[in-house]
């Protein structure tokens, strides 16, 4: 299913933009006017100013509703069209000027000045509005390419570099970043197979500037259509989690690491510049040191090892023309617009709330923590990143939310002091503490969101009913393919192609 982008922007652009040309062709008839009384008042031809003068009430009487055509066929030639680059915007509007200038001029030729503009201010008026409407087109596009300018909400962006790709942008993180790509004027594109269902962007499928592709990571003919046109990409699609990646080590390798490795091609073969992976802490595995972005990758599960081999293969890619970065994720908390009840900070305090448990499993290890909203703001930075950000590797986090396990149980508990803690230990060694001044030193960014806050505001939504209970299949990503099977291939060649991209790694 592919929700199109209408063509046209909004009722508000438009109204705002055709307001704007409106008062364009005016100060260009006012400026021309003005320089012919000027000139009139160097030559000393006060007769001349006088009449100018007399007659200046009935020119706008007769000017303004004309001046109106502009805009009307502006709209009419398609000018206010989404989808033309700045040229061909000042192209059109040259030629539209041109037309309705030369009849503005025929007409003051052939009419009474006394209701008409006088013959000179109307050919001076035809040829300024010719050069200065399609030079304020020319003159956007390069201005909003240079700075980089992000438009207000609302106003449409044509410019490629603002178009964002978000492959998985329907889950929990993409849902919150996509929001904040629109708030932030880009055009958005999302590719996603809609694994856990599409109530996440449920609400934005009808904005204008946003665009879903339902579509399989993994099919060339969907990443083709979802890359083509787009300036950069955010790459979130995943079988996400250790449980979940159990449950098919083929078609997690296919979806965290081969399909990776096809968005490569694909990204560098159309021109793509940027391309933001997630990647996991979790690729650091078990270590007792802190950990900054050189130790090395020791991932001891399938899903820190094909989050490697991506990074691996998107280093390799790197160029000056194309520019990877690599964002090793903490562990995410918070409430989304897709909730997660597989991630141990939501995850226990649900339980601390439903079922006055919180059970910790192997206390004493150490996990970075960080909240779902300033994983997006961190993306944004990155995004939008003057620096060259091409070939690096940043952790996402805050060096104040490493936490241990049982750390996060007596947190949870101060919400819930009726709420019991139970210890266990199982097989699980994941152990990391992550070093962030990387990104803080880079970008500047630290978390807005104490692990605190994010335990009151996950409280406040249990509390107000929005989640029913944690327990649903739908919270989780394990047990929603456990219920629903493996994704299937769109195509039965994707399982070659596929293939083909896995190359020699490790199924
Ligand atoms: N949430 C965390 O704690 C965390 C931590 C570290 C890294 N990450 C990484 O961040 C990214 C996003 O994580 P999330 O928590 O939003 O996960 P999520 O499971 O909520 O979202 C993943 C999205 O990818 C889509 N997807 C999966 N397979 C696909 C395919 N074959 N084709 C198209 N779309 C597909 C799913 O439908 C889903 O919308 C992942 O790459 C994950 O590894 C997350």
């Amino acid at each position: 299913m592919i929700t199109r982008l209408s063509s046209f922007g909004s009722h508000g652009e438009f109204r705002v933009r055709a307001a704007i040309d409106f008062a364009i062709v005016n100060i260009c008839m006012l400026a021309v006017w003005l320089a012919v009384a000027l000139w009139r008042i160097a030559s000393a031809d006060l007769t001349g100013v006088h009449a100018q003068l007399s007659h200046f009430a009935n020119y706008y009487l007769m000017f303004c509703p004309f001046a109106a055509l502009f805009p009307i066929t502006f709209a009419v030639g398609g000018i206010y069209n989404r989808g033309l680059s700045g040229r061909q915007r000042a192209a059109r509007a040259a030629g539209a000027c041109a037309l309705i200038g030369i009849t503005y001029s025929v007409s003051a030729f052939a009419l009474n000045d006394r209701v008409m503009l006088e013959h000179s201010i109307a050919v001076g008026f035809a040829v300024l509005v010719s050069l200065v409407v399609p030079a304020s087109r020319l003159l956007k596009e390069v201005f909003v390419s240079r700075y980089e300018v992000a438009p207000r909400d609302g106003v449409a962006v044509t410019n490629r570099c603002k178009t964002v790709l978000v492959v998985g942008g329907a889950g929990y993180i993409g849902s919150i970043l996509v929001r904040r790509l629109l708030a932030q004027g880009y055009q958005v594109k999302v590719l996603d197979k809609l694994l856990y269902g599409p109530g996440a962007i449920q609400d934005i499928l009808c904005h204008n500037r946003f665009q879903l592709i339902e579509g399989d990571c993994r099919n060339m003919k969907h990443v083709v259509q979802a890359v083509n046109g787009v300036g950069s990409i955010i790459h979130l699609a995943a079988i996400v989690g250790d449980p979940a990646c159990e449950l098919d080590h083929r078609t997690t390798s296919e979806i965290n690491y081969a399909a990776t490795r096809m968005l490569i091609e694909v990204a560098k073969g159309d021109g793509v510049r940027k391309l933001v992976f997630a990647s996991s802490c979790s690729v650091y595995g078990a270590t007792d040191d802190m950990v900054d972005e050189t130790a090395p990758a020791q991932p001891i599960s399938l899903y820190g090892r094909t989050k490697v081999e991506s990074e691996q293969a998107l280093m390799a890619a790197a160029d000056e023309n194309f520019q990877p970065t690599i964002l090793r994720l903490a562990t995410v908390f918070g409430h989304s617009y897709r909730p997660r009840f597989d991630l141990v900070v939501n995850l226990l305090t649900a339980k601390a709330y439903q079922e006055k448990l919180i059970t910790i499993y192997n206390g004493q290890q150490w996990r970075p923590f960080i909240h779902v909203a300033d994983i997006a703001d961190a993306m944004m930075l990155v995004l939008t990143a003057r620096k060259h950000l091409g070939g690096e590797i940043l952790n996402v986090g805050d060096s104040h939310l490493n936490f241990t396990l049982s750390d996060i149980g007596t947190k949870i508990q101060k919400f819930f002091p009726d709420a019991r803690i139970e210890h266990i230990d199982n097989s699980d060694r994941r152990n990391y503490r992550v070093s962030f001044i990387k990104i803080e030193r880079l970008l500047g960014f630290q978390a807005q969101w104490t692990l605190e806050k994010g335990i009151l505001e996950m409280k406040r939504h249990l509390e107000a009913g929005d989640i029913r209970d944690y327990r649903n299949p739908s919270y989780s990503n394990q047990k929603c393919l456990a219920n629903a099977g493996i994704p299937r291939h769109a195509e039965q060649r994707d399982e070659v192609v596929m293939a083909a991209f896995a190359g020699g790694a490790a199924l």
